[in-house]
């Protein structure tokens, strides 16, 4: 029995691995986006701490040639309450960042992109509150080719204000924007209460 379990969970992580989006996640995205908190490589869905993602990482892209300018959406598809998140869950939109460029710059290989804008939605680092049983939260990074003179559609500047409750796939078709260039997820345990300590000399 626990040889069949074993298995079946295995054969579940490699098909997990096959995309960069939790799996029910739409969009699929099969093109990995390269985030680094600090030298911190977040493969897809690597479980992090809260402490060591306060504040926003830096992004690139491999085997890509970086043309034109790029936007950036991060969100947590595991909130508490009921909407458009993963299993019937709902979102909260950690970060939606425009006009990321090539940097000209690598790091391990990845194509550096970045940006000054602190907006529409500045970053917001995971914060998920505990749970029992413990329900750890899947925050999807979304990077699109950004369309000339774009703008948040009058239809979402709530969503996007309040953050809640994001439905991505609509805010993409009313935002005009193409299927994702590349994605990654990381988790973030409930009640993770982890603090950023400094060292004392
Ligand atoms: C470098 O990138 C690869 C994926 O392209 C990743 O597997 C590896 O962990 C990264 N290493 C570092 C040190 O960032
Ligand atoms: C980049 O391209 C090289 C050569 O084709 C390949 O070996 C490597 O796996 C690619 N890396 C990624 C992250 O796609």
């Amino acid at each position: 029995m626990h040889f069949i379990a074993l298995t079946s969970s295995l054969l579940l992580a490699g098909a997990v691995l096959a995309q960069q989006t939790p799996a029910g996640f739409t969009p699929a995205v099969d093109k990995p986006l390269d985030v680094y908190y600090g030298t911190t490589y977040i493969s897809p869905g690597l479980l992090v701490k809260k402490s060591a993602v306060a504040k926003a990482p830096t992004i690139g892209l491999t085997n890509t040639t970086l043309t034109g300018k790029y936007l950036l959406a991060m969100i947590d598809v595991d909130a508490s309450g009921t909407g458009p998140g993963l299993n019937g869950r709902t979102t909260v939109l950690h970060a939606l960042l425009t006009d990321y460029t090539s940097s000209g710059t690598t790091q391990n290989g990845s194509s550096i992109l970045t940006t000054k804008a602190t907006g529409p939605s500045s970053y917001f680092g995971p914060a998920p509150p505990a749970e029992t049983p413990k329900h750890p939260h899947n925050y999807i990074f979304l990077l699109h080719a950004q369309p000339d003179g774009f703008a948040v559609p009058a239809s979402q500047k709530q969503v996007v204000s309040s953050r809640m409750g994001i439905d991505w796939n609509k805010f993409a078709s009313e935002a005009k924007l193409e299927k994702p260039v590349a994605a990654t997820y990381l988790q973030v345990q409930s009640g993770d209460i982890t603090v950023r300590r400094f060292v004392e000399f």
